[in-house]
């Protein structure tokens, strides 16, 4: 597989071989890193991680997997201390980072399509590490990982995605990533007023879906439920947000009442929508989800960045 020097910004950018490959890549790696050594020294390269909107798991996974390939991992810091502020512009703000010759660059914004924007600026490669509504392919992949982990397979697996479905960019790029596999069946699951966009739809050419607004009445067809927040950031009238807030919940004793307990994954940050009483239920799997996500950035990192064995 030959992943070196290619922008990652959407999960379409990969195929199947590709993350099948990747997921081998992580459980090596995974398994190496068991003695607690940086698994490279690739201390020539350099990667920058410029997250101009928040995150903890995204940025730091990434930074925790520089760290353990023994490259050297550089942070933009926030945005607030930079030259943004003086209204410098995104696309001289991209050439500036760009030009100091960084061999990878990990960018999380929030305006849809400036992550291929920013690819076609810069000449390092760009991972997409969410824009906007759009998308976000490394959670995918961690997602698709996990999910692995889990089951051992993806062909044949029926995913719930329950949540906000219309403003989640995870949403997007779990179904397009799904998509590659064989026999997926898709549970959108959401109140009326979020529910799954078009866009997203259009994009899915195997996998069959359909829609659902209580997880109660599809959950025993489910082998996992993928819980979202509602993305409160993304709402332009707040009204609108107060009105769908909290009108949808996942709680042990509700798990409980079910035939079939699905597995329970949320790309995380969780606020309402998933209690923590959840947490010990052994279906609980999102906050492995997290942490598998350093492994696969790992497998991503080292092979964007070419680094040899
Ligand atoms: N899942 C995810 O993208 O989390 P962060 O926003 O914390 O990076």
């Amino acid at each position: 597989m030959n992943l070196k020097g290619r922008d990652i910004i959407s999960a379409k950018d990969l195929t199947r071989e590709e993350v099948e490959f990747l997921i081998k890549e992580a459980e090596k790696y995974r398994n190496i890193l068991k003695s607690r050594k940086p698994i490279f020294k690739a201390d020539d390269k350099v990667a920058i991680t410029v997250f101009l909107e928040p995150s903890t798991r995204t940025r730091l996974s990434f930074q925790f997997a520089g760290t353990y390939l023994g490259i050297k991992v550089l942070d933009f810091g926030a945005s607030e201390i930079s030259s943004i502020q003086k209204g410098e512009t995104f696309e001289d703000t991209m050439t500036m980072v760009d030009g100091y010759e960084p061999d990878v660059i990990i960018l999380r914004q929030s305006v849809a399509g400036n992550a291929e924007k920013a690819a076609k600026i810069c000449a390092a490669p760009v991972i997409n590490a969410g824009d906007g509504i759009n998308e976000h392919p490394t959670q995918a992949l961690t997602d698709v990982y996990t999910l692995y982990r889990i089951f051992g397979h993806l062909d044949g697996l029926h995913i719930g995605i329950m949540g906000d479905l219309k403003y989640g960019r995870t949403v997007k790029s779990l179904s397009l990533m799904l998509d590659k596999f064989r026999d997926i069946k898709l549970y959108y699951i959401s109140p009326p007023s979020l529910k799954v966009r078009d866009d997203i739809l259009n994009g899915i050419k195997n996998a069959e879906y359909e829609f659902a607004e209580r997880v109660e009445d599809v959950a025993d067809k489910l082998d996992a439920l993928y819980v979202t927040r509602v993305q409160k950031e993304r709402f332009s009238d707040p009204s609108e947000y107060e009105k769908v807030k909290g009108s949808y919940k996942i709680t042990r004793d509700m798990l409980l009442k079910l035939k079939k307990i699905p597995y329970i994954l949320h790309p995380l940050p969780r606020v309402d929508e998933l209690a923590t009483d959840v947490d010990s239920m052994p279906q609980a799997k999102y906050f492995e989800q997290a942490k598998n996500g350093m492994f696969i950035r790992i497998a991503l990192l080292k092979n964007v960045l070419g680094i040899e064995e």
